[in-house]
């Protein structure tokens, strides 16, 4: 059994001593506290594993010990010790969160029992912890949760570059965490104490982006009522991140192309250079390589972007995550919403890993996200709180239009065939009956040529037929 910390609070200098005694003689770590408000300064300074107090304390009294003890760490374990005739405030410290009560007077090994059960909750509680620990640190880096390999092998990428000051290319579908991806290039480098400068560059017409990016001087164009900074100053010495760069505009592209290449611009109606320290990194949707050969985006400054590409794949190419991400999702969503949902139900699961998600993780969030607050407490989450719709074909009903996995079926997008699960006779009869139905099919129903086919007698075809409800077919000047 593992060594426990723990506090003992009690008045009796004779029971303090020998339960101090026979908890140090199993090896715990004991410290002592003869008044209450002497037991909640203890333990607010140290963190206790377990706290045996008696309820009865002159100054503050055992209850108030408990609440002090919980407060300072809701992972404390607490013990009341309680006057024979007084249960029922003893009732009262278990709703508080007690552990346990043990009633005076009792046999010191009724208490050590009492501590052995809480020191197996504490020592569970401590691998639970360190697996989660290990599990996050091994399937995350900066909030991106992967398991898969090839996302592994993307984490492993901004890991590396982050040490750097190269420019990134971030390149992914809708919602496949791009701009996750470009928090975490930032805060994984040496300049995460400096900004990091977010520009959206489809948000904005060319003239606005321009003087975003760059500054301009009062009267520099109508409504420039004033000087103002650009997005390049602001992030001096850390991170500009380009959202959406496959938007920009001509002019704009020029002059970013000057930017990276002498670190120096501008302000919008200014002939002052300004020079700036700054580290770039871009993310699109679109295929840049596509946009350079149709000339809508100038190859010099695709070569100066690409100088490190991190392409996030989509989340129906790495369907191991998809567990792992809605898993963290119920998580956080429940303990927002207060929420007690028994995770998910195996039927919702495997929904969850079948569906192709067109709008990466952003729809496995919402969709997770929506079956949180529609889930009912102590209860797992069902494939109908997924979708929202009681009816939905996943439920044995009709297709629903703005169901987001009916829809799939309704636009007919790849899924694995649907197979029921039965008895491999009953699987082997159903591929009989496809087969011989298909035989038929290309020999246009002569049952002679169908039986050399399949190496069956006549009549044992014949028999087939009749069983599986294939109508008579065509035969050459035989009787029936
Ligand atoms: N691997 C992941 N682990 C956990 N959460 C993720 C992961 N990838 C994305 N997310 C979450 O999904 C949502 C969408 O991510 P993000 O905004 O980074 O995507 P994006 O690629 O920038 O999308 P868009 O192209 O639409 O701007 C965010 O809430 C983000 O936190
Ligand atoms: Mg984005």
């Amino acid at each position: 059994m593992m060594a426990l910390t723990i506090l003992i609070v009690d008045d009796e200098p004779l029971m303090r001593l020998s339960i101090v005694d026979a908890l140090e003689a199993v090896g715990h770590d004991v410290c002592a506290a003869a008044t209450g408000t002497e037991g909640i300064e203890e333990a607010r300074r140290r963190e206790y594993d377990l706290v045996i107090t008696d309820l009865r304390l002159p100054g503050a009294d055992g209850l108030a010990v408990l609440k002090a003890a919980k407060e300072a760490r809701a992972q404390t374990e607490v013990v009341v010790i309680t006057a024979h005739g007084s249960v029922e405030t003893a009732v009262g410290a278990m709703k508080l969160g007690a552990f346990d009560y043990i009633t005076k007077p009792f046999k010191m090994d009724e208490l050590l029992l009492i501590v052995e059960r809480a020191g197996t909750v504490v020592a569970l509680r401590k691998e639970n912890q360190d697996l989660k620990e290990i599990l996050e640190d091994k399937f995350s880096f900066g909030g991106i949760l992967g398991s898969n390999t090839k996302m592994r092998a993307v984490l492993d990428k901004i890991k590396t570059v982050a040490a750097t000051d190269s420019t990134v290319l971030i390149l992914g579908e809708s919602g496949t965490g791009k701009e996750l991806a470009a928090n975490a290039v930032h805060q994984n480098s040496p300049r995460r104490d400096y900004p990091l400068i977010k520009v959206s560059c489809a948000a904005l017409p060319e003239s606005l982006l321009e003087a975003e990016l760059f500054g301009h001087e009062k009267g520099a164009f109508t409504g420039a009522l004033r000087q103002r900074r650009g997005r390049f100053e602001m992030a001096n010495r850390g991170t500009l991140f380009l959202d959406e760069i496959g938007e920009i505009s001509p002019v704009v592209q020029v002059k970013l192309l000057r930017v990276l290449q002498e670190r120096k611009f501008e302000r919008v109606g200014s002939n002052q250079t300004i020079d700036v320290d700054v580290r770039l990194v871009c993310a699109t949707q679109k295929d840049l390589r596509k946009e350079v050969a149709a000339g809508r985006f100038r190859e010099d400054l695709f070569y100066r972007l690409n100088v490190v590409q991190v392409v996030i794949p989509p989340l129906r190419a790495r369907q191991e995550d998809i567990s792992i991400i809605a898993d963290h999702v119920l998580q956080t969503c429940s303990t927002k919403m207060n929420k007690k949902l028994r995770g998910f139900s195996q039927p919702a699961r495997e929904l969850l890993i079948r569906y192709s998600y067109p709008g990466n993780v952003r729809e496995l969030e919402n969709m997770v996200e929506r079956a949180v607050a529609l889930g009912r407490d102590r209860e797992p989450i069902q494939p109908s709180d997924l979708c929202g719709f009681q009816a939905c074909p996943y439920q044995g009903g009709e297709p629903q239009e703005s169901c987001g996995f009916c829809n799939e079926g309704l636009t007919g997008k790849p899924k694995k065939k649907e197979l029921s699960l039965t008895a491999l006779s009953t699987a082997r009869e159903a591929f009989e009956k496809e087969y011989i139905l298909s035989v038929f099919e290309r020999v246009e129903g002569s049952r002679t040529t169908a039986s050399k086919i399949l190496g069956l007698s006549r009549k044992a075809l014949w028999e087939k037929c009749k069983r599986y409800g294939i109508p008579s077919a065509r035969d050459e000047g035989e009787e029936e």
